[in-house]
């Protein structure tokens, strides 16, 4: 069965403040520094092979001393052109809520409001029908329900367990509507049989896949943009009959993110 690709509508945030300035997961080092100008590159390389792909990309004014908003993921999550806000669990990310909501509505979409913490579609994935949805570190269970709620689709809880992997979007890669690639280690003996059963055929990445990010990557449903370092899990997609598109990400992903945090989905 040939993989077909769907156009998609994407928000992007340029990294104009991008900074590495907190610690708020494992992968930031504030000490460490960062080349923010290396970063601008990375990203407008990205932001290129999205639309070379032929998807629209739309851009939302960054906020100075919002570093962290060039991860458009977490600014909410549409479906069926209605957004959920986002509600960002730190108090240095908490601002880019309203920044996100802002836009949203600006473009003429209805934004809900959220009561408990969740940080948009880095833990709350859709999948075909059913939104995936990641707790344990970030997004709370009480998340989910209000997910369930509002777009009134089914919403599967998976349990987060590495600290690395703090949002479900860098454990696991909606690859179209009934398939995924997943990191086994990052997720709870329970969730992981969640998994098996409802992607029997997804791809299984390896913890060297994950810790260069292989798995926070962008599916259009056949082409895969991931990080470059991922050669394993692109081994495989491309075994599997999909198209990689490796991207270099080290700069932003020494604040913990790649191609997918970069990138919010605007669903129609
Ligand atoms: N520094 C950001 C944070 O820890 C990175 C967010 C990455 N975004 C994502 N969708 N995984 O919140």
């Amino acid at each position: 069965m040939p993989l077909t690709a769907t156009p998609r509508r994407y928000l992007m945030c340029r990294p104009t403040f991008f900074d590495v300035s907190y610690r708020i997961n494992p992968w930031m080092d504030p000490a460490a520094g960062c080349d923010p100008k290396l970063a601008l590159k990375q990203w407008e390389r990205l932001r290129g092979t999205l639309l070379d792909l032929g998807h629209t990309v739309e851009e939302i004014e960054p906020v100075e001393g919002l570093p962290d908003m060039v991860f458009a993921a977490n600014g909410a999550t549409v479906i069926d052109g209605l957004a959920l806000a986002a509600r960002f669990r730190d108090a240095e990310r908490a601002d880019e809520a309203a920044a996100y909501a802002a836009w949203l509505e600006q473009a003429g979409l209805p934004v809900l409001p959220a009561a408990a913490v969740n940080e948009g579609e880095g833990d709350l994935l859709l999948a075909g029908d059913v939104i995936l949805a990641g707790a344990g570190f970030r997004t709370e269970p009480a998340a989910h329900a209000e997910a369930q709620e509002a777009f009134g689709r089914q919403v599967v809880t998976l349990r987060l367990v590495d600290p690395r992997y703090y949002h479900l979007d860098t454990a696991l890669c909606v690859l179209g509507p009934d398939n995924v690639a997943y990191l086994p280690q990052a997720f709870s003996p329970g969730s992981v049989a969640v998994l098996r059963r409802m992607f029997p055929d997804a791809i299984v990445a390896d913890p060297a896949d994950a810790a260069v990010l292989g798995l926070n990557a962008v599916s259009d449903g056949r082409h895969v943009v991931l990080p470059e370092h991922a050669v394993g899990l692109a081994a495989r997609l491309d075994a599997a009959g999909y198209d990689t598109i490796g991207v270099d990400v080290s700069e932003l992903a020494k604040a913990g993110g790649g191609p997918k945090c970069c990138t919010l989905e605007v669903r129609g």
